[in-house]
């Protein structure tokens, strides 16, 4: 992993599908004096995203591009992360599988945000299956991201106690608010 020198931020891209209360957090963080990432590039999917608004907010670009044909998307993204000389990217609610190839430009250069304790819970409907299950705990986990979906290397993680009375509602949001503690410190952990 590439090592913060000397006071240049991290240049940094956050890839989003939705909400952004990730993005908005890991925006702040970065404004931080010893954040070692600085963010310049919000990209989506989609343009119904809310979380586009924080482009205009934080003047910040923005980028979005539907994954229709997923490789043309990809090469549209790659040409925009080179040409901004992105080095780093947060995946935050990002709802399309990024290709192998894409990766292989990143390597061990993309994390990503699960609302799980992985490796339990892959994939959707983290916090329904829980439930269901009839679990103590639930929680959040960054890991690097690789070719197989919520599987890469783990950098944190963070429990979560399910009360009797939590719905899926509930739940993600008391996740959430962990969520916005632990992608910082997994950021801090990988580069100070
Ligand atoms: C979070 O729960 C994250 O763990 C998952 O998608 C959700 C995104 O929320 N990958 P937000 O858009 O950051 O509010």
């Amino acid at each position: 992993m590439v090592k913060l020198t000397g006071l240049k931020k991290i240049k940094t891209a956050v890839f989003i599908s939705g909400t952004g209360s990730n993005l908005k957090n890991l925006i702040k963080f970065s404004k931080i004096k010893n954040s070692p990432i600085s963010i310049d590039l919000i990209f989506s999917n989609t343009i119904k995203a809310k979380g586009l608004r924080f482009s205009n907010q934080f003047n910040i670009k923005k980028y979005v591009s539907n994954f229709k044909d997923y490789r043309v998307a990809e090469a549209k993204i790659l040409n925009l992360l080179k040409k901004k000389n992105i080095k780093f990217i947060c995946l935050a609610g990002f709802m399309k599988i990024l290709s192998k190839d894409f990766i292989k430009n990143f390597k061990g250069k993309i994390i990503n945000m699960h609302p799980s304790l992985l490796p339990k819970y892959k994939g959707l409907d983290t916090h329904i299956k829980a439930i269901q299950n009839k679990d103590k705990v639930a929680g959040c986990t960054v890991h690097f991201v690789t070719a197989k979906l919520d599987s890469g290397k783990i950098i944190l993680q963070r429990e979560v106690k399910i009360s009797k009375k939590d719905t899926p509602t509930s739940l993600t949001k008391k996740v959430l608010k962990q969520e916005h503690k632990l992608y910082p410190a997994a950021i801090k952990k990988i580069f100070n």
